[in-house]
């Protein structure tokens, strides 16, 4: 397809200083209308689990559950470039577990996979990127980690937790990561990583010195409960639901749908000889 966005195309982006765009989407119309409105990245993001699934974290979604996701929205992109994301336990285990699980990811028609953590994932972030297939980092308030972290905090509020962030993105550079995701920080310490670094970072919480913007779709449409500071609604279609299906409810509770403008009609000729048979108790 004719500009397509690849990994290239983003680094590209960033070198004329033009901002980047990403979304999630975990299926097809999503994908495809995130896709036709020209959104660059499309990420079939383990927030599906929170705001699909119901769970209460990222922590129970499974490779299985991604796969299903990644598949439909893989059909409806074509132009942007769909990412993705490894889910808790996918990768952590072994290299080889997470060259695997990626390369599933990768025949599902994802084209590059995300990958939560710093330093002490760059073993399996390296045999990925050895295996061909592209990786995205991410840094700062990384979802799968909350346990350790004590919650939904924001990241390196201190100069030294923000150079060890630094050096842990460089890290990440070094390695060959074509994008970095900074999630939860001070926007001093995303200007300062997405200076110092060449290729695209990605924020959401991170504050207007990225290279690019993503926020989870279900949020920013006013589709889920949640509104975390950092998100601005630019819908809210969760009242546009609301307002549909009260008014379907309500006219069909009063026999006012469907009218027969809604309704299949026989021929004539076929109503007036089933309307005879009738009268002649013709059944
Ligand atoms: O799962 C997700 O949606 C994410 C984004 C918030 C970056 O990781």
């Amino acid at each position: 397809m004719e500009n397509k966005i690849t990994t290239t195309t983003l680094a590209e982006m960033k070198a004329r200083g033009e901002k980047i765009c990403m979304l999630t989407a975990y299926d097809y119309p999503s994908a495809r209308l995130l896709d036709e409105a020209g959104v660059e990245i499309i990420l079939v993001g383990d927030s599906v689990g929170n705001v699909l699934l119901g769970y209460s974290s990222t922590l129970p979604v499974t490779m299985e559950e991604m796969l299903h996701h990644t598949r439909a929205v893989a059909r409806g992109a074509k132009r942007a470039l769909v990412v993705g994301d490894m889910p808790f336990l996918s990768y952590q285990p072994s290299d080889s577990e997470g060259v695997l699980n990626a390369g599933r990811f990768i025949k599902a028609g994802a084209e590059a996979v995300k990958v939560e953590g710093g330093a002490s994932v760059a073993g399996r972030i390296k045999a990925m990127l050895d295996a061909g297939i592209p990786v995205m980092g991410h840094l700062g308030l990384t979802p799968q980690w909350i346990h350790q972290f004590g919650g939904y905090r924001v990241r390196a509020k201190t100069a030294e937790a923000a150079k060890s962030l630094l050096r842990e993105a460089k890290e990440l550079e070094r390695l060959g990561v074509f994008s970095l995701v900074l999630e939860g920080i001070p926007w001093q310490v995303a200007k300062l990583v997405t200076e110092n670094l060449k290729i695209p970072t990605i924020g959401i919480g991170a504050g207007p010195y990225c290279d690019g913007q993503v926020l989870v779709l279900h949020d920013m449409l006013g589709l889920s409960d949640r509104v975390p500071k950092f998100v601005k609604r630019y819908a809210n279609l969760g009242e546009e639901m609301r307002r549909a299906v009260s008014e379907f409810l309500r006219e069909v509770k009063e026999g006012k749908f469907p009218t027969r403008e809604f309704s299949y009609e026989m021929p004539a000729e076929e109503a007036e000889k089933l309307e005879k048979g009738q009268e002649a108790e013709d059944f």
